[in-house]
């Protein structure tokens, strides 16, 4: 796309927003030019936890989610009585997708005595059964808390970013076995080769990633905290493990820093993810134009499971408030 066709695209695009008292709210994985757009239409960009918190206190009548099913659905359960569109419905997680409703019943049955914390990275169905929502940049803090209280956790799906924050709290936890396709990949050997390529580099990992890789890391966080370390820490390279699509918010931060890919392939191996959410890159402006146009992609949840999901969604964002997160 030229520069021209650009400005004409992002004009375009920001009037039928701004038509419609619709804000743009985006992900750091979507695609630079969807990011772009949140930014000239004054929407925003950021993880999970800050578009939630966003979406719950904006004043627009529509909220426009670029991102995964759950993110949409989180600000539908937020705000039940704004709009929220997609750029289209079938972004999916393979987080939520690998924790169906009906089978965490079933794990969730088997240990009543347990409290129930789920990822952000879940369906409204199974948030639904839930006492606390987390997201990667409060997880430990909740668990923490929760661990302090003597209770003990049952926690989906990443099993992961499970084993991380059981670690690092020492909190009781019993885990599903889900994971992210993007951040499985990471190969702790390639990062161990690429570390001695650039000795000065620091490498920031999303906790989504193996154990084996989250040993190499100097910072490990939620995409903000990892955005955040890029403009604190003195480095002037950085490894990153985790979607390249948060480039564009670092290299915009510190352009003058650089910004490597960690390794998604083992020796001779070809990556399936290659460090790119597959349903992450389905939000384009052509299809956020057409679901502004069609009006065919917005976000319904079921009015009785929103409000049992909305109980330990909102007990995350009160907690999370508290910290000053
Ligand atoms: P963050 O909460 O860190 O933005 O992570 C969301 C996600 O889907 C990571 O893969
Ligand atoms: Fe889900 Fe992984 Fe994509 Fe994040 S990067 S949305 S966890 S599949």
């Amino acid at each position: 796309m030229s520069h021209g066709e650009k400005t004409e695209r992002m004009t375009e695009l920001t009037e039928m927003l701004k038509a419609r008292n619709a804000v743009l709210v985006a992900h750091y994985y979507t695609d630079p030019l969807m990011q772009e757009l949140a930014e000239v239409s004054g929407g925003f960009i950021g993880d999970s936890l800050e578009m939630a918190r966003f979406g719950a206190n904006t004043d627009a009548q529509t909220i426009v989610v670029a991102g995964v099913r759950f993110m949409g659905e989180t600000a539908k359960i937020l705000s039940p009585e704004k709009r929220v569109i997609m750029p289209t419905l079938a972004a999916e997680c393979s987080l939520d997708l690998g924790c169906p409703p009906e089978e965490f019943a079933v794990f969730r049955a088997q240990h009543p005595e347990r409290t129930v914390v789920v990822y952000a990275n879940t369906s409204a169905a199974v948030k639904a059964q839930a006492d606390w929502v987390v997201t990667s940049s409060i997880a430990v803090d909740v668990i923490n808390h929760l661990a302090t209280r003597g209770e003990k956790i049952l926690w989906a799906p990443d099993q992961h970013l499970g084993r991380y924050v059981a670690t690092k709290t020492g909190a009781d936890m019993l885990l599903w076995n889900g994971s992210c396709v993007v951040h499985e990949e990471f190969k702790a050997q390639g990062l161990q080769k690429l570390k001695a390529v650039y000795p000065e580099a620091a490498v920031l990992v999303h906790p989504e990633s193996p154990e084996a890789v989250l040993a190499l890391a100097d910072v490990i966080g939620s995409t903000t905290q990892l955005l955040k370390a890029t403009q604190n820490l003195p480095n002037q390279q950085f490894i990153v493990a985790t979607d390249r699509g948060i480039f564009y918010k670092m290299q915009q931060a510190s352009p003058q820093k650089s910004f490597i890919e960690a390794p998604t392939g083992g020796s001779g191996a070809t990556c399936r993810s290659c460090a790119h959410c597959p349903w992450m890159a389905m939000n384009q402006l052509d299809n956020l134009r057409s679901s502004l146009l069609a009006d065919d992609q917005e976000v319904h949840v079921d009015e009785g499971m929103r409000m049992k999901a909305l109980v330990p969604l909102q007990r995350m964002l009160d907690f999370s408030a508290g910290l000053k997160l």
